[in-house]
């Protein structure tokens, strides 16, 4: 078994899709091991997206992701960083395929109303950003 960290953007919790986004994951065989609802501060989003400090887009990304409330998701499955990625569709919904989520819900690539670790090594770094060993529940 393996876990990833997934974020539900402020676009998502916005609109009520909390429900549909987390019934999607659990429906392809997701287990939610860890949930929590938290409003980050700029401060927050930029440690967390520290990779991409470099990026034309790090500011209006890091205002984003503090504009408005977010879930906080541990995922566990097989090959859960991979199978959420593929749940979650191409960063642009432009591109994202058919059946996916950014392809139903996301607005645009920066609105695109899910994150997921790209690696094994980035998910443990996220997951150990948000959550403490006492509150994920295998
Ligand atoms: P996420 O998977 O959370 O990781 C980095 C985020 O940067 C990405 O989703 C996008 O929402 C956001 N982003 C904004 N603009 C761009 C861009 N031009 N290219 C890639 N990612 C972008």
């Amino acid at each position: 078994m393996e876990s990833t960290f997934a974020i539900i953007k402020p676009d998502a919790v916005e609109r009520n899709l909390i429900g549909k986004i987390l019934e999607r994951a659990e429906s392809s065989g997701f287990e939610v091991v860890a949930m929590k609802r938290a409003r980050l501060t700029t401060e927050v989003a930029e440690g967390f997206y520290y990779v991409h400090k470099e990026r034309p887009f790090f500011k209006d990304l890091t205002t984003f992701m503090a504009s408005g409330p977010v879930v906080l998701l541990v995922l566990q499955a097989e090959n859960a960083i991979k199978k959420w990625r593929d749940l979650m569709g191409a960063t642009n919904p432009k591109d994202a395929a058919e059946g996916t989520l950014r392809k139903d819900f996301a607005l645009d690539i920066e609105r695109n109303s899910v994150h997921g670790s790209d690696s094994a090594e980035n998910a443990a770094f996220e997951i150990s950003y948000f959550f403490s060993q006492t509150e994920i529940v295998r």
